[in-house]
C-alpha cells in the first residue's frame, strides 16, 4: 500500500513504478533525509504539534534506521518510490501511529529540497578541501621550479621564454578562482527550505529557525514556492564543477602535449601511466586524457539540468527528480579527478635537457633583442622591423640569435654592442621580467609566498 494511496482505486501498475521511483539514485541520501526528519520531528514536538513522546519515538526510530542503513540490513523497496518515502513507511511499520505524524507540515517536496542542499552543502566541503591540496601541490612545485626556463607558448608556436614555476603558478589563480567560486555557491546552498511545505507553507504554528539551526543553515528560505520549484543552486554548483573541470582538462592537455614524443618535455610516472594491448613501446598519459574526456561528461551534466529547469512551471514538478543523477555525477567525477590529478601532477618528472635544447629554437628572446634597441633609443616598432629582418637572416642561415658575430649584429644596426649576448641569454631574459605577476624567479617565489599565505587563510 502506497502512503498516498487512500484516493486511488487500483495499485500502481508495476511499469509506472519501474518508471518514476527515484530510489535506485536517491537511496544514497539517507543520511540527509534522516537528519531532516530527526529536526523536523524534533521541532514538532517542541511546538506542541505532535505530542512530545512521539516525536522522541520518531526520532529514536529513525536513527534505528540510520544505523542499519549503514550495516547494510535494510533493502529497499522500489514500490515505496523514493528515499523519503522508504524511511517513512519503514518508520511506521516500526513504531506504528507515531510515525504517521513525521509528515505533519511537510510535503517531500520541501523535503528534496532540503535533502539534495544538505548533501551539497557536503559536497562543496569537500571539493574545496581538494582544491586546498592541489593548491598546496601547486605551490610546492611552483617554487621548486621558479628558476627553471621553459619556453612559453601563444597559438602553441614558442614565443617568450618563462619559468616553469610562474607556468604551474598560473593553474594557481585559476584553481583558487575556483575554490573561491564554490565558497560562494556554498553561501546560495545554504538556505533552509523546510516549511515550504507542498508550495503554499503550512498553517501549522512551526519554527523554520529552530530546524535551521538544528541543521546547521544560516538562513531560511524567504519564499514557499521558490523553495520548491528552483534548483538553480543545483545548476549553479555544476557550473563551478564545469569551470573547474574546463581549468584541470586545459591542464591535462598541456601534459599530454608535454608529454609527447615530440616535446619530451616530461616523463610520466609509470604508475600514473598505462600500456597498450598491442604496441609493446607505448606508455599512455591515460589518467590526463581521462580527466579531459570526463570534462565532457561533467557540462554534460550541466546543460541537462539547465534543460530539465528551462520550461517548467511553477512549482514542483517531477522533472525536477532528474536534478540527481546528473548533480552526483558531477560531483562524484570532480572529487575523482581532482583526487587522481594531485598524485598525477606531483610525480611527474621535467626532463630538463631536453627542454634545454629545445629553448634553443624559436627565437623566444627575439622581443628582448628588439628591447635592447630600444633601450639604445630606437622606437619599438622600428627596433622590431630590425629584429624581423635578423631573425629572417638567422632562419636562413639555421642558427639561433645567440650564435650571430658582432659582425652580423653590427649588419643589422650599428647599436649592437658586445653586451647583447648576456642581454638576450634566456636567464637574462626572464630575470628582467620582474615586474609584480610576472615570471622572473624571484616574482614566482612572491605568488608562491601570496598563494601559501592565501592557503593558510582558509579554515577548513
Ligand atoms: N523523488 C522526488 C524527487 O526527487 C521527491 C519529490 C516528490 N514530490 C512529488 N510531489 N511527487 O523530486
Amino acid at each position: 500500500m502506497k502512503l498516498w494511496g487512500g484516493r486511488f482505486d487500483k495499485s500502481t501498475d508495476e511499469m509506472v513504478d519501474d518508471f518514476q521511483g527515484s530510489i535506485e539514485f536517491d537511496s544514497r541520501l539517507y543520511k540527509q533525509d534522516i537528519a531532516g526528519s530527526v529536526a523536523h520531528a524534533r521541532m514538532l514536538g517542541a511546538k506542541g504539534i505532535i505530542p512530545s513522546e512521539d516525536a522522541e519515538k520518531i526520532i529514536k526510530g529513525l536513527l534505528e534506521i540510520k544505523k542499519e542503513i549503514e550495516d547494510g540490513k535494510i533493502g529497499f523497496r522500489k514500490e515505496a518510490e523514493d528515499i523519503h518515502m522508504n524511511i517513512e513507511s519503514l518508520l511506521i511499520e516500526r513504531i506504528g501511529n507515531p510515525g504517521k505524524m513525521l509528515h505533519t507540515a511537510r510535503s517531500r517536496n520541501d523535503q528534496v529540497a532540503l535533502d539534495i542542499r544538505l548533501y551539497l552543502k557536503e559536497e562543496i566541503t569537500e571539493i574545496i578541501k581538494l582544491l586546498k591540496d592541489l593548491c598546496s601541490t601547486l605551490a610546492d612545485k611552483g617554487e621548486l621550479y621558479a628558476g627553471f626556463i621553459i619556453p612559453g607558448y601563444t597559438h602553441l608556436q614558442k614565443a617568450q621564454p618563462i619559468t616553469l614555476g610562474h607556468h604551474i603558478m598560473a593553474y594557481f589563480q585559476m584553481f583558487r578562482r575556483d575554490l573561491e567560486r564554490f565558497q560562494d555557491c556554498y553561501k546560495r546552498t545554504d538556505i533552509m527550505p523546510l516549511g515550504s511545505c507542498a508550495l503554499a507553507g503550512t498553517t501549522y504554528d512551526i519554527d523554520r529557525e529552530m530546524v535551521a539551526k538544528e541543521l546547521g543553515f544560516a538562513r531560511i528560505s524567504e519564499n514557499s514556492m521558490d523553495a520548491v520549484a528552483d534548483r538553480d543552486f543545483s545548476i549553479e554548483f555544476i557550473s563551478c564543477c564545469s569551470i573547474l573541470m574546463m581549468h584541470m582538462s586545459r591542464f591535462c592537455e598541456e601534459i599530454i602535449i608535454w608529454n609527447s614524443n615530440e616535446f619530451g618535455f616530461v616523463e610520466m610516472d609509470d604508475s600514473m601511466s598505462t600500456g597498450s594491448s598491442i604496441m609493446p613501446q607505448k606508455k599512455n598519459p591515460d589518467v590526463a586524457e581521462l580527466i579531459r574526456g570526463k570534462t565532457g561528461r561533467v557540462y554534460g551534466d550541466l546543460i541537462s539540468l539547465l534543460t530539465v529547469m528551462k520550461g517548467l512551471p511553477m512549482a514542483y514538478n517531477k522533472d525536477m527528480q532528474e536534478d540527481k543523477e546528473v548533480l552526483f555525477d558531477a560531483s562524484d567525477t570532480v572529487k575523482n579527478c581532482i583526487s587522481i590529478f594531485i598524485p598525477m601532477f606531483d610525480s611527474i618528472s621535467f626532463n630538463e635537457e631536453n627542454i634545454k635544447e629545445k629553448l634553443k629554437e624559436g627565437y623566444l628572446n627575439a622581443t628582448d633583442a628588439a628591447d635592447y634597441l630600444v633601450e639604445k633609443g630606437i622606437p619599438f616598432r622600428e627596433a622590431h622591423e630590425i629584429i624581423g629582418n635578423l631573425v629572417n637572416y638567422c632562419i636562413k642561415h639555421d642558427k639561433p640569435l645567440e650564435d650571430l658575430s658582432m659582425e652580423e649584429f653590427k649588419d643589422a644596426s650599428p647599436y649592437f654592442e658586445a653586451n647583447i649576448y648576456d642581454y638576450i641569454s634566456l636567464e637574462g631574459c626572464v630575470k628582467r621580467r620582474d615586474t609584480f605577476g610576472g615570471p622572473s624567479p624571484s616574482r614566482v617565489l612572491e605568488s608562491v609566498k601570496i598563494g601559501r599565505d592565501y592557503i593558510e587563510s582558509l579554515h577548513i
